[in-house]
């Protein structure tokens, strides 16, 4: 972007390609090409220079990969592999859009409390991009990664729900917070009863936007700014990481913000449970049982399942509005890890429309999810002697599946809903996706919901 000098060419090769860009460049170029052993490998960037020594172009190897076609968001390289300079990517790309969007995201760096010593790496938009549009998603993309990657010192309960309210005030929508003990007052004994140990105190948010005769399209994110584990405490290594447990809430309202900047054509409420699960003398303990909010009794199994228990009493008030589509997003469990690994969270739906469209959308955007089972028979795990529910499940298995199971007690009224169990957080850098916090699932439901209900 910014940058008023001429762009730097980077021309994607593959192998079949290469003798015939090599051809179209000049003899300087073409020469330390040929001296560099360049042959369009897949990934190998090689900066060359012209006549004077500065750089001509770039080559950028996609292999058989013709045109960046199977993976677009390889492009991402290029953020981090270039010397400093203003670039284009040049054609043929198979997605122009994601291919610029791949470039900007791969340059986002998290510098807030040290500066990158990383070059400044600059992109003009391709040719065929929509590029007031991906710059706005990549805006967005950088905003929700901040918020994941701000400590919890900093991204305390008031600076995640003002965060929202931030977002809200942008776009002229309506907000409501309910905050610390007004939350027994309005009924939402569970988020109370997660964030009362915390100096930082409980609050709800939630957000309304948009047409209200349009249809209603309800964002649910858990907001643990940290997860101690509470009187279940976490060991040390385990908690390390645990600013990111407000990754779901980062993931809705950057959903949100893509929704309601691109103007979608719906009636919006997103619903942010914000609490910090911390240990104090007035700590919520293993054995205590809440009523929650939508009446259901909740036997505590453990403390550090506290994810599922916040989010029960915001799915059961943003189900109130039967809305036509709810969709939650939650660092919920450590065995969706397990399973699937950091990058390809899981998520779940009994709606088989609903999951060929997230299935769909998510190759096609390049935000990867893959379908697991609300596998009935497994609601068996979280019952309770003494209560309707036990929030942890008994014999250790399956626990991302039991952990949606549970969610799906306290949606009844919403026409349709779906569930990701993200990580939130990419450990080891890729292409287009830096180390630190991600709003996994984001740009993907954004996506889905603009192609079901159109924007205006
Ligand atoms: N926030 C964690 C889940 C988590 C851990 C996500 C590590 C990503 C990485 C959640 O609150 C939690 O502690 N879940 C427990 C549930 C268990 C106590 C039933 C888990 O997954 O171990
Ligand atoms: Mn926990
Ligand atoms: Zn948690």
């Amino acid at each position: 972007m910014a940058a008023k000098v001429a762009p730097i060419p980077v021309i994607p090769v593959s192998a079949a390609r290469w003798e015939e860009v090599a051809a179209r460049l000049g003899p300087t170029a073409r020469a330390y090409a040929a001296a560099q052993g360049f042959a369009g490998k897949s990934g190998r960037v090689l900066v060359l220079p012209g006549s004077s020594g500065a750089i001509e172009a770039v080559v950028f190897g996609t292999g058989d990969d013709e045109g960046l076609a199977q993976s677009p968001f390889f492009a991402g390289k290029l953020a981090t592999e270039l010397p400093a300079g203003h670039y284009r990517l040049e054609g043929p790309l198979a997605d122009a859009n994601l291919s610029y969007l791949a470039c900007l995201s791969g340059g986002y760096r998290f510098t807030k409390y040290k500066e990158s010593d990383a070059p400044t790496v600059t992109f003009a938009p391709p040719t065929g991009c929509e590029s007031d549009r991906i710059e706005r998603i990549a805006k967005a993309l950088a905003a929700g990664r901040d918020l994941i990657n701000t400590p919890a010192n900093e991204m305390t309960t008031d600076a995640l729900a003002a965060a929202a309210r931030a977002l809200a005030a942008r776009y002229g929508a309506h907000v409501e917070e309910i905050v610390g003990d007004a939350l027994l007052r309005d009924n939402f004994p569970i988020i109370h009863a997660v964030g009362r140990a915390s100096a930082s105190p409980p609050r709800l948010v939630s957000i309304r936007w948009g047409d209200p005769s349009a249809p209603r399209v309800a964002l649910v994110g858990k907001g643990v700014v940290f997860d101690t584990g509470g009187l279940n405490l976490k060991p040390d290594n385990s908690m390390l990481l645990m600013k990111k447990d407000m990754g779901g809430a980062a993931a809705a309202i950057t959903a949100a913000d893509l929704l309601m900047g691109g103007n979608a054509k719906i009636c919006l409420h997103l619903v942010l449970p914000i609490v910090e699960n911390a240990v104090a003398g007035n700590a919520f303990r293993p054995g205590d049982i809440y009523r929650s909010r939508k009446g259901l009794t909740v036997e505590i199994g453990n403390t550090d399942a506290e994810g599922r228990l916040i989010l029960a009493d915001a799915l059961a008030f943003a189900d109130d509005d039967e809305p036509d589509l709810m969709i939650d997003f939650a660092t919920l469990t450590g065995a969706a890890r397990v399973a699937l690994g950091p990058d390809l969270p899981p998520f779940y739906t009994d709606d088989e429309m609903l999951a060929e469209a997230i299935a769909r959308t998510g190759v096609a955007v390049q935000d990867p999810v893959w379908r697991l089972p609300l596998w009935k028979p497994y609601r068996s795990m979280f019952d309770s002697k003494v209560a309707d529910l036990n929030n942890a499940g008994t014999g250790g298995f399956a626990g991302s599946i039991t952990a949606a199971l549970f969610l799906q007690r306290f949606v009844t009224k919403a026409k349709t809903w779906a569930h990701f169990d993200i990580y939130g957080w990419t450990p080891t850098a890729k292409p287009g996706r830096p180390e630190g916090g991600e709003p996994q699932a984001a740009r993907l439901v954004a996506s889905m919901i603009e192609a079901k209900f159109g924007v205006a």
